[in-house]
């Protein structure tokens, strides 16, 4: 296959192919970023939506003091890349993982993960005591997603203290991430939901400071929430992650304030009837476990997956809107889902194509 090159049109890229509109996602991140500048809390994107070394390293040239991944998987390949401050946003548990996060630990000392009970936390001592390592943890703490976490207050004080017999650990704040909130439309329901799972987060901070506990990080938020976190006092940082792209599902939840910025670009290969076209983008390229992608600048045309291969596209009014060969871009409903679908970022700049970026931690999910 002839492979595409920087400076080449897009016309060249076969489909379905992931693309990058540069201009909106660099004006995505400046606004982000914008919002917390001269500000004292910091952002540490979360990279499991982008999840690629190039544009981590975007990120931190813009301003971010480092990145939460999900996995350890994901983790390895970033500091193999040279991104090495890195938050490990969930519970890591049994000998295969622990292994692989001791080695990791042994390539870069700026690795943090969660804890959030006894068992979990003495494994983690364990492991770390047989290779004479140490990490920084933070005490995952559940405000309302009833996901992972330990209860704030008491709980919360008391996981501490056990953590005070295990040496190889270094507690150094909390983590209270409130998913629940993010795609909730109301805006004056999301911010105050936002402030009370806040108060829950940093009200438990200042206790396990009371306590003696040196607090330094409370780290929380996502794109739907991260100013009104950062306006509570006390959070010291935030980790958003889909402001990069945005999807359909975050644009109808919080509206325009970040752009669109990744689509799929596909072709149609049939046009069974007038009103009906297909695409080759199915379920292999665009996820829909958060609704359907939109076709990006054909109001009235609609998408549903016609399998794992084929996109169905319909349209009432106007017949033979699209025909074979056309090329259209859908916009994904969940980006995080969709990404982890393709191997490369096409990035352009007005149809020219500026750079080609691997997926770097596709399909890392251990
Ligand atoms: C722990 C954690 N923090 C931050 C985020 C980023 O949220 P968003 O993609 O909504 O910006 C996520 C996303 O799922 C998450 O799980």
């Amino acid at each position: 296959m002839l492979q595409p090159h920087v400076g080449d049109s897009l016309d060249v890229l076969d489909t379905p192919a992931m693309l990058i509109d540069l201009t909106l996602m660099e004006a995505n991140i400046s606004k982000l970023m914008g919002c917390f500048r001269g500000s004292t809390v910091h952002v540490r994107p979360h990279l499991k939506t982008v999840k690629s070394a190039a544009l981590a390293r975007l990120l931190l040239a813009a301003g971010a003091v480092g990145g939460c991944v999900a996995k350890v998987s994901e983790a390895e390949v970033l500091v193999q890349d040279g991104i090495d401050d890195l938050l490990i946003t969930t519970e890591i548990v049994g000998k295969p993982k622990l292994e692989r996060l001791v080695r990791l630990v042994q390539q870069s000392s700026h690795i943090k993960v969660v804890v959030d009970s006894v068992a979990g936390a003495q494994a983690l001592n364990q492991a770390m005591h047989a290779a004479q390592q140490h990490i920084d943890v933070l005490l995952d703490l559940n405000v309302g997603q009833n996901r992972c976490g330990v209860l704030p207050g008491d709980e919360a004080l008391r996981l501490a203290h056990a953590l005070r017999d295990l040496p190889h650990l270094h507690l150094r704040g909390l983590q209270g991430y409130e998913g629940h909130l993010q795609h909730i439309h109301n805006p004056e329901e999301r911010a105050q939901r936002c402030r009370s799972a806040m108060h829950l987060l940093t009200e438990t901070a200042r206790q396990l400071k009371e306590a003696g506990f040196a607090i330094e990080i409370v780290t929380t938020g996502g794109t739907g929430t991260a100013e009104i976190c950062a306006s509570c006092e006390g959070i010291t940082e935030v980790q958003p992650g889909s402001f990069v792209f945005m999807d359909v599902d975050y644009r109808n939840a919080i509206g325009p304030i970040y752009a669109n910025a990744l689509t799929i670009l596909s072709t149609v290969i049939s046009r069974p009837t007038p009103t009906r076209a297909v695409v080759d983008a199915g379920l292999k390229s665009l996820s829909t476990d958060s609704g359907m992608p939109e076709p990006k600048g054909l109001p009235g045309v609609t998408y549903q997956p016609g399998g794992d291969e084929h996109g169905i596209l319909r349209w009432d009014a106007r017949a033979g809107l699209l025909n074979i060969g056309d090329r259209l871009e859908l916009i994904p409903s969940h980006i995080d889902t969709t990404i982890n679908l393709h191997d490369v970022y096409y990035a352009h700049r007005e149809g020219k194509l500026e750079a080609i970026w691997p997926v770097s931690t596709r399909g890392k999910v251990q």
